[in-house]
């Protein structure tokens, strides 16, 4: 008899953005010169005094189960850094669930907010794992179309607009994956409000806070009064801005009787995070030293957006594109690159021909919504960025039409 998974896997899909990079892998094993835009991690190590906090904490025995919702240093540590983040606003450590990762703290939030029945609204284009995380949990994925004219971002009407007595969430995501827009603060508590209005839970996933190239972290739910935070989880980690993807550290906060049923529910699955990595973690919140090595990052990142958006606007001028004001990614239109009479070109195509013809990977906009955007990026060294960019312009031309 052939295998059948059961039905709590009927809408799975495997993630597009890991099997790109699995490709891109293989490509360069095989001797092929290829530039893997694609990743979705910064291209830097961990910083030194987290790694050697780890070490430490494996030879001092720290290698045992920790509390099932994290060490308290480290729910400490991170309600510290969060709170720095918001103007010194109090972050109460026990509202901190810390798991493996924040896609386990994504994952444990919805399945604990929402379940068969259940509509969730997702701003769209988003990051893959959303509506595959609700499926999960076996209610609906409802996807939002963000207005091109607004980076892609939605607007209150637009939720309105998809609003009925199903919707019990919605998932935010800014600075986003895969657009880099960030909302600013007051879009942020004008839909806050919104749904505090109608009952909606919030899910705000600001992994990517700290890589904002407006002044200081991206603006936050933690920017609003704990009353518009009653019906919220703010999901956060150490994986984006301290190069700490590996290490699977990540958390969220919310209101004590959801942070008991998550960790509820995660005693069930993987008890809790790994010890040592939890004291990396510590670390990495805690260090003022690491503090500014991820500004250093930041700043990196920055100029290398910079350097992109120049070449975007100087050698094609006619791709529309979204100007990156967090995390590392640029997501440009590529439905109308090709010269007149010519089929307009998905994502999907622009990518198998971009790796065929230049050994160039990046993600097709369909990964996340929209198959006539593709994603790029630019979280690797500053010379692949230069190559990987001469690499496309020179097929970009070829395709002819606006550019
Ligand atoms: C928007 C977004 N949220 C969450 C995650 C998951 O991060 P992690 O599980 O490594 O903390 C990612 C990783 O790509 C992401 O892009």
């Amino acid at each position: 008899m052939p295998f059948v998974p059961s039905q709590n896997l009927a809408h799975l899909k495997a993630s597009e953005t890991v099997a790109i990079s699995t490709e891109a892998r293989r490509r360069k094993a095989a001797g092929e010169n290829v530039l893997d835009l694609g990743v979705g991690e910064p291209d830097c190590d961990t910083p030194s005094a987290a790694s050697e906090a780890a070490i430490k904490a494996i030879h001092d025995g720290l290698t045992r189960y920790a509390p099932n919702v994290g060490t308290a240093e480290l729910r400490q540590a991170m309600a510290g850094a969060l709170s720095r983040m918001s103007a010194n606003r109090p972050v109460n450590a026990d509202q901190l669930i810390i798991s493996s990762g924040s896609k386990q703290a994504l994952f444990n939030a919805c399945f604990t907010l929402f379940g068969p029945g259940d509509k969730v609204l997702i701003p769209s284009p988003a990051w893959v794992s959303y509506p595959q995380i609700v499926h999960l949990c076996r209610a609906e994925p409802v996807s939002v179309a963000g207005d091109p004219e607004w980076g892609l971002k939605v607007s209150v009407a637009d939720l309105e607009r998809a609003r009925d007595p199903q919707v019990r969430g919605l998932i935010l995501c800014s600075p986003s994956n895969p657009t880099g827009a960030v909302y600013t603060a007051a879009e942020i508590r004008g839909i806050a409000e919104w749904a505090a209005t109608h009952g909606i839970w919030i899910i705000s996933d600001e992994i990517y806070r700290r890589i904002h190239y407006g002044p200081g972290p991206a603006p936050s739910l933690f920017d609003l009064g704990d009353d518009l935070l009653e019906r919220s989880v703010i999901v956060y980690g150490a994986s984006k801005a301290y190069a700490m993807t590996g290490w699977r550290i990540g958390g969220a906060y919310a209101p004590p009787p959801v942070i008991k049923s998550m960790a509820a529910l995660q005693s069930h699955t993987t008890t809790g995070a790994n010890q040592p990595a939890m004291w990396a973690a510590t670390t990495a919140f805690n260090d003022p030293a690491v503090d500014a090595e991820v500004e250093r990052m930041v700043a990196t990142f920055r100029r290398r957006r910079d350097y992109l958006v120049a070449r975007f606007q100087e050698q094609a001028p006619g791709v529309e594109f979204i100007e990156p004001m967090g995390a590392f990614y640029l997501f440009f239109r590529v439905d109308g690159i090709s010269a007149p009479g010519l089929p307009r070109l998905s994502g999907a195509t622009f990518c198998e021909q971009l790796m065929r013809e230049e050994g160039v990977a990046m993600v097709p906009g369909g990964a996340f919504g929209d198959d006539r955007w593709v994603r790029l990026s630019y979280s690797v060294s500053d010379s692949d960025l230069e190559a990987a960019t001469d690499r496309l312009m020179t097929f970009m031309a070829r395709q002819g039409g606006a550019v």
